[in-house]
């Protein structure tokens, strides 16, 4: 099932997500479901607070960046209750964007590497090191469980230049191809 997607302006995106348990209701649904959402809108991560949930669960798949670069095929993965144990590195500028903040794209710095520990859908542990797109996308998704946005991570000047249209967002002036939650 197709979710609406909650917008920049919606509170649950800045709320710190809470830890679950595996008792948590209908989980394994609410991951088929994200999944589903996040390829309907073009997306290759999204997170639970972006669903309405402020629980700490997010979601990533590359494989449709694979057909440019083989290195991210197959990495499909559910991060449950996740722990940035350590970033390092180099800063590392990109351009992203963000399902919640349709028509934005801006450049945001971010360490290079992650090292993570998190529950998979099977609530199995692991302890992972993740290193260049991976861990930005990452550290993105982690973000969100901790009621960030990737604008909170650009220059006030960045942030003026585009007041509007955050300002419509809030409004719930918007015009993207997925189905969103209305203000
Ligand atoms: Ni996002």
């Amino acid at each position: 099932m197709i979710l609406p997607i909650y917008l920049y302006g919606q509170p649950v995106l800045r709320k710190v997500a809470k830890e679950i348990t595996p008792d948590y209701p209908k989980i394994e649904e609410l991951i088929t479901n994200m999944f589903e959402t996040m390829y309907n809108a073009d997306g290759i991560g999204l997170a639970a607070p972006q669903v309405g949930l402020d629980i700490r669960l997010f979601v990533i798949d590359l494989e449709p960046l694979a057909e440019d670069n083989p290195k991210y095929s197959g990495f499909k993965k559910v991060f449950i209750n996740p722990k940035i144990i350590e970033s390092t590195g180099e800063l590392v500028k990109m351009e992203e964007g963000c399902l919640s903040l349709p028509g934005i794209n801006e450049t945001v710095e971010r360490e290079e590497k992650v090292r993570i520990q998190y529950l998979d859908e099977n609530f199995t542990p692991h302890d992972e090191v993740y290193g260049d797109f991976f861990a930005r996308c990452i550290q993105h998704e982690y973000d969100h469980i901790e009621a960030k946005l990737f604008i909170d991570r650009i220059s006030g000047i960045r942030k003026q230049m585009i007041k509007s249209k955050l300002n419509n967002l809030i409004k719930g002036k918007v015009n993207c191809h997925y189905k969103v939650k209305p203000v």
